[in-house]
């Protein structure tokens, strides 16, 4: 278009890609009308669940959450109810949901919400993101689906779909890419609807252009992609390696006195806080206790092989069996541990590696 001059031809191009845009964003919410999962949290826009949902749906699929945001949501139906509820209630809804600082920043919002908002959820992005617990990706999907403010959410399903329709390079495991990725998405996002939008982005990116195998052939938004155009499906999104987990040993101590259970709340700065084992011994001769009770190491389980996100945890349990009521309580007393009955540790809240054992183990 030679005779065109310089800045006739930049206002066509950018018609021609406001279309383009405008274009795949009709053909994504046709797409999310026909096919999106009918989800309890999309009967309707009440804030608290869209809240629970999208905190429970960050490390967690569909699949697993859903009993978990059903369970919360009888248990706990308005946030005030949750508000009043105890750490330790949370954290047993939560049990084997992982992350477990999630539950606890949900309790202190909810009670934010409560004390400082007089029960009701704050309906803009940046007042959203003073809550506890809530970034971008969660204050950006409240803001837009129950408030239709016009702010895109970018989660991991998102960057990828982003990534390879745009063909963004940036890795994503970076912080400061995240701009150039809502950029994009801030282009394609309507007026209407934004939160429709929204979870129509999130849903295609989970159940079409997935991962590994994305389903090209019948994708709607192939000649809108620049990765199928390429094909580097396979290339995008960029994102660097992860950092190798560390290794750590656990030899758990499982001190039982006939129906009696020594156990150890956790305290803060370590993996499940607030959750309860038993006594963890980490030093190198480190199943010394085990030493010390020979005589009465009842039996020994494992090593358990246990996947953390930073950690690989090999674990052992080390159950000892004191036939004397009141050396069972000094011990218990001198390890600041707290002495249950195995029927109660139902009631505690506790990580999945515990869980499991506890179903294996016999008392
Ligand atoms: N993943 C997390 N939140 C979602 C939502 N609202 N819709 C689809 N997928 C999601």
């Amino acid at each position: 278009m030679a005779f065109l001059n310089a800045k006739v031809s930049s206002t066509i191009s950018k018609k021609a890609s406001n279309y383009i845009e405008i274009q795949l964003a009709a053909t994504l919410i046709h797409w999310y009308s026909r096919e999106k999962r009918i989800l309890p949290w999309r009967e309707s826009r009440n804030p608290y669940s869209v809240w629970l949902s999208e905190i429970i749906l960050q490390q967690t699929r569909v699949a697993q959450g859903t009993p978990y945001f059903n369970n919360f949501i009888k248990k706990f139906p308005t946030i005030r109810d949750l508000a009043n509820a105890s750490e330790q209630e949370v954290l047993k809804l939560w049990e084997g949901l992982g992350y477990y600082s999630r539950a606890r920043n949900l309790l202190a919002a909810a009670r934010q919400v409560s004390d400082e908002y007089g029960g009701n959820f704050p309906s803009t992005y940046k007042e959203l993101l003073k809550l506890k617990g809530i970034g971008p990706y969660t204050a950006a999907a409240i803001a837009s689906i129950c408030f239709d403010e016009r702010v895109p959410v970018i989660d991991g399903n998102v960057f990828r779909l982003i990534a390879r329709i745009f063909g963004i390079t940036a890795d994503i495991s970076q912080a400061p890419s995240r701009k150039e990725f809502e950029v994009a998405a801030q282009k394609i996002l309507p007026i209407e609807a934004p939160g429709d939008f929204n979870q129509a982005m999130m849903e295609f990116g989970a159940l079409v252009c997935k991962p590994f195998n994305p389903d090209c052939q019948r994708c709607e938004l192939s000649s809108f992609c620049y990765a199928f155009k390429e094909n580097a499906q396979h290339l995008l999104p960029v994102k660097r390696k992860k950092i190798k987990a560390q290794e750590r040993v656990l030899n758990y101590h499982v001190f039982t006195h006939k129906e009696l259970v020594c156990m150890n709340k956790r305290a803060k700065g370590d993996i499940w806080q607030g959750l309860w084992d038993f006594f963890l011994d980490e030093r190198s001769d480190s199943n010394y206790f085990a030493h010390e009770y020979k005589g009465e190491v009842k039996a020994v389980y494992g090593p358990i092989s246990h996947k953390l996100t930073h950690q690989n945890l090999n674990v052992w349990f080390h159950q000892i069996e004191i036939a004397n009521l009141t050396k069972f309580q000094e011990l218990a007393n001198k390890l600041e541990l707290t002495i249950f009955s195995i029927h109660e540790l139902v009631t505690l809240p506790k990580s999945k590696l515990i869980v499991n054992y506890l179903t294996r183990v016999k008392f």
